[in-house]
């Protein structure tokens, strides 16, 4: 069974499907065994509402101390992290340490609306304010680059002429709640082998 980190900064539906994939379905693969904010995100409710361990590391402690802490703390009992909605940005040295070994979901068809400054409802902005006809979300390995890591898993849907960016928001969290788990899911049956 992957044991598995979840790193969050926002709302975590994200999170919750993860959660409920994990309590519904015994034969997913995977283990939340911590779920990690970098600020006092509404998120940790959910983590808590299911038993799960949580822990509060301030952002402000900034990139290096952050990521050492994290590191510290997942040593030995983590397999696997997923950022689902984490916005703090983890120092090169944690990564390489953690190389193939951290997921993040991004609210666009990456490569396409990725990078600084690309996040939450900037994307959906973007993708409304370009006339782009497709959007969608990816999963993908993080790299020391901003959203330039290996992409692993995309859903895609088309752009609906009257929508506004809180309504592409909607109809793209629908996709990655189907398509994170499911990531995690068969990713684990992968790295069991
Ligand atoms: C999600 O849309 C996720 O793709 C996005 O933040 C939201 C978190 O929602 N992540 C990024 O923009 C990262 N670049 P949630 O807290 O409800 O899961």
């Amino acid at each position: 069974m992957l044991q598995i980190a979840v790193l969050i900064s926002g709302g975590g539906s994200n999170l919750q499907t993860l959660i409920d994939r994990s309590k519904d379905d015994e034969n997913c693969g995977f283990k939340i065994i911590t779920v990690i904010a970098d600020r006092e995100a509404s998120g940790l409710i959910r983590a808590e509402n299911a038993g799960l361990e949580t822990l509060l590391i301030d952002r402000k402690a900034g990139s290096e101390n952050l990521s050492n802490e994290i590191s510290k703390i997942l040593q030995g009992k983590a397999d696997c992290i997923v950022l689902a909605g984490f916005l703090s940005i983890l120092d090169s040295s944690f990564i390489d340490e953690w190389k193939n070994r951290i997921l993040n979901i991004h609210p666009s068809l990456l490569p396409d609306f990725g990078g600084k400054g690309m996040y939450g409802m900037n994307v959906h902005k973007a993708v409304i304010s370009s006339g782009t006809k497709r959007s969608g979300c990816t999963v993908h390995y993080v790299d020391t680059g901003i959203d330039t890591g290996e992409i692993i898993s995309q859903l895609s849907l088309s752009v609906h002429e009257s929508w506004d960016a809180e309504q592409l928001q909607k109809e793209v969290l629908k996709l990655e709640h189907q398509l994170l788990p499911e990531t995690v899911s068969l990713l684990s049956e992968k790295w069991e082998k």
